[in-house]
């Protein structure tokens, strides 16, 4: 906690220099953050079932443009590096679902050289396509695109070789390792064609020069507190909302979320973020308003008993819809 805790206090410094604010926006477009449990997938009875819900997960972010979704576990320790090891013919809760929506996230072009077919991929092809804006097609032109560099050597220049899923591989002049994954601006317009060097760009160009969503990271936490602790903004998470049915019932027209830089909104799984805070040795015995800075119910009418995460993080996105654009205004 110590990182949201000093963010804390930092809120009131940042409210009195808003124009220090105002300018480091925009340099950086403001982020929102989503927090589940990878625990939702061991309650799939198969394969194929745990494959459509990280799907609808998938789905569910793009959908609202979200830029991170961080899949926690329930360690008692923060062990952040066993989360990304995948067992090939399980689907193991957090590890899965970080594949799967890392595999979704990765333009079509691009998912052949990155992920060889592991049998825990057996039904991604069942799956709705994001059909994100950096999702491009073969024939489709793009200002910006996503690319992978590749081994081979330009012909004509020094710099490195990058498939962006166009019939003819582009220049850019950075000399890179082979096989990262990068933003490419491809120039003013379609008529540059793909024989001019290329330039490589932020992920987040796209979205500050074009307002384009341009995809979300996944990002793995050994428990709830690694989700604050480990934040990868520099700032950490100035704001911080946690969801429940036993949250407070606010209309959403009246609900205040204060100018920020990066959100975080937070799911629990079946026993709800109050059971994830006891399972948590360093959230143990906190009261959620300690850790949330607002504790919310964003469906109050429910009429079945129980709302599933990956419903709650549809209906609870686009309760947070206006509140979110009212803050960034
Ligand atoms: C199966 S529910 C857990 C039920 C639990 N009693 C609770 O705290 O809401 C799984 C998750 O869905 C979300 N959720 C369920 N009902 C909700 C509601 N009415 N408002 C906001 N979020 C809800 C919460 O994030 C919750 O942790």
């Amino acid at each position: 906690m110590g990182k949201r805790e000093n963010d804390k206090e930092d809120r009131g410094k940042n409210q009195s220099s808003v124009k220090k604010n105002k300018k480091k926006k925009k340099e950086l477009p403001a982020t929102v953050s989503v927090a589940l449990p990878g625990s939702i997938i061991d309650n799939a009875q198969s394969l194929e079932m745990a494959t459509l819900l990280a799907g609808q997960i998938a789905r569910a972010v793009t959908i609202f443009r979200i830029d991170e979704v961080i899949v926690f576990d329930s360690k008692t320790s923060s062990d952040d590096a066993a989360g990304e090891e995948n067992s090939d013919d399980k689907y193991d809760g957090a590890p899965f679902l970080i594949k799967i929506l890392r595999y979704l996230e990765t333009p079509q072009y691009l998912r052949r050289s990155l992920y060889s077919m592991h049998s825990s991929l057996r039904f991604v092809g069942l799956l709705p396509p994001l059909d994100a804006p950096h999702h491009l097609r073969k024939h489709e032109w793009g200002p910006f695109r996503e690319g992978l560099t590749l081994k081979e050597k330009p012909l004509n220049f020094a710099g490195t070789l990058v498939d962006v899923g166009l019939s003819k591989n582009v220049t850019v002049e950075e000399i890179l390792e082979p096989g990262v994954r990068v933003t490419v601006a491809m120039g003013e317009n379609r008529s540059q064609g793909t024989d001019v060097p290329k330039k490589i760009v932020t992920p987040n160009t796209p979205q500050k020069e074009m307002g384009s969503y341009w995809g979300y990271k996944v990002r793995y936490a050994s428990n709830l507190s690694s989700v604050f602790n480990m934040c990868p903004y520099e700032e950490g998470y100035d704001h911080v909302i946690g969801t429940s049915e036993h949250g407070d019932i606010i209309n959403s027209s009246e609900v205040v979320i204060p100018t920020f830089w990066h959100l975080l909104i937070a799911f629990g799984g079946l026993g709800g973020l109050e059971e994830c805070i006891e399972e948590d040795n360093d959230l143990k015995g906190k009261t959620v308003s300690e850790i949330f800075h607002s504790y919310l119910n964003t469906c109050p009418q429910q009429g079945s008993r129980t709302i599933r995460t990956e419903e709650a993080v549809l209906i609870s996105l686009q309760y947070f819809q206006e509140p979110i654009k009212r803050a960034l205004n």
